[in-house]
This record gives structure tokens, C-alpha cells and sequence, in this order.
């Protein structure tokens, strides 16, 4: 279980607070949707999650035990808001292997059916594939690292309907083997998936039954 608890942040250079005491709970097979609106904080709160920022007050803790920066970074894996920029391999196996050089065929395989990509070729170019392909991709990536915190900065910014329904179905399944948090601007959307709604405001999350 993931517990966030009394969380403060306000960036260096902000002379504004982002999260003001910030309560979170999220546990495998419950993921957490976090809505709000552009500057709210919810690329930040993903930040602080996964270690890339430390809050000023408050404590993130995993099953119990209070986690230091560096410990988050290990424990999380984060898809950005547009991952495909941050591609670099020149196919899809070389992604798949950069930071796992001996990953095998297989493995390579295994993966790539865990995030629905099984028919996809190895020697695609990553910057070829579909936008949700791409985003698959990137799930893809992380899942290789094994995280027990998997945190999705706005799966379905920039997709078209078509491709947004498979992102949707990869959350679901997502969620059974991992903490997932989702955040987004179009909360609307993840309206049919079992997960647990938040509203980010004021720095704080309020739970919403809008859209159970
Ligand atoms: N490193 C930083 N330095 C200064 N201000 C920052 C920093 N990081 C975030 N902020 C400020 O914190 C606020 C929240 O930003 P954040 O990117 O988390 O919002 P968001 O909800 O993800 O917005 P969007 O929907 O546009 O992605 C903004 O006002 C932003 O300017
Ligand atoms: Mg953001």
C-alpha cells in the first residue's frame, strides 16, 4: 500500500505552495484517478511520488515504512505526459533494451504481450507506431523494471477515441498486479474503469463521487 500523509511542497523558485498537506491511500487492485486542472499540481504530486522531488513536510510511505527519495525512484516507474519524446531507441527491441542489454527475444516478447503490443515487429521504428502504441510502449518500458508503483502523467493526452479504449483496457489490467495512479484532465473518460476518483484543490485531494 501506498500512503502519502500531511504532504507540503512548494518548489524552490514558487513563491506559492503546490500540495498543502496531501492525503493519499492507494493500494493494488484499488488504483487512484487524480483529476484537475492545468497548474494543479498533478504533474507535480507524480513528482514527489516518485522521488523526483522531495515535499518540505509529510512523509510517503510503502506498506508502512517511510520512503527517502532515492528508495521512491527505485520503487516507482513513470510514464510522462508525452513518452514517445522520450524515445530513443531506433527500434522497438533497442528500447526495450536500453538499461536491460541482455533482455532476450523472449522477454522482449513477454512484455510486449503484457501491454497488448504481441504482434507488433521487433524492428519497428518506436516514432512509427500509432499514438497508443507508442504510450504502450513506454508501459512497456517501465514494466521491465518491475514497479510496485506505476504512475501515469495523462495516458490520454493527444489520442484519438479509437486508440484511447485501449489505453483504457491496459489501465484495467494494469491495476491488478500494481499500484497504479493515474492523473488527468479529462477525468470523464476513465468513468467505466474501478478506480477511485480524486479531485487535487487547493494542494489538497478531495474524493469525488461524480463519476462512480
Ligand atoms: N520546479 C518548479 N518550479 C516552480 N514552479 C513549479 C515547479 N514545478 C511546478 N511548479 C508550479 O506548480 C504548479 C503546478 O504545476 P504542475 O505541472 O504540477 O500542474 P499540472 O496539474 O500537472 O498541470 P497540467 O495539467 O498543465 O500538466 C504550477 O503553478 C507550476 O507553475
Ligand atoms: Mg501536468
Amino acid at each position: 500500500m501506498l500512503e502519502l500523509k500531511g504532504v507540503h511542497y512548494q518548489p524552490a523558485i514558487s513563491d506559492q505552495p503546490v500540495l498543502q498537506g496531501l492525503d493519499l491511500t492507494v493500494s493494488i487492485g484499488k488504483p487512484a484517478l487524480v483529476a484537475g486542472p492545468s497548474g494543479s499540481g498533478k504533474t507535480t504530486l507524480i513528482e514527489i511520488i516518485s522521488g523526483m522531488a522531495q515535499p518540505q513536510k509529510g512523509h510517503v510511505s510503502w506498506q508502512g515504512s517511510n520512503l527517502n527519495a532515492r528508495q521512491r525512484r527505485w520503487l516507482c516507474g513513470v510514464v510522462f505526459q508525452f513518452p514517445e519524446r522520450h524515445f530513443l531507441g531506433l527500434t522497438v527491441s533497442q528500447e526495450l533494451r536500453l538499461g536491460h542489454r541482455r533482455l532476450g527475444h523472449e522477454d522482449q516478447i513477454k512484455v510486449l504481450r503484457k501491454v497488448g503490443l504481441a504482434d507488433i515487429s521487433l524492428q519497428k521504428a518506436p516514432e512509427k507506431l500509432s499514438g497508443g502504441e507508442q504510450r504502450r510502449l513506454a508501459v512497456a518500458v517501465q514494466l521491465l523494471r518491475h514497479p510496485k508503483i506505476l504512475l501515469l502523467d495523462e495516458p490520454t493526452a493527444g489520442l484519438d477515441w479509437s486508440v484511447r479504449d485501449e489505453v483504457l483496457n491496459l489501465l484495467a489490467n494494469l491495476a491488478l498486479d500494481q499500484v497504479l495512479v493515474v492523473v488527468t484532465h479529462e477525468p470523464e473518460l476513465f468513468k467505466e474503469l474501478p478506480i477511485s476518483s480524486f479531485e487535487l484543490k487547493s494542494g489538497k485531494l478531495l474524493p469525488t463521487t461524480r463519476f462512480k
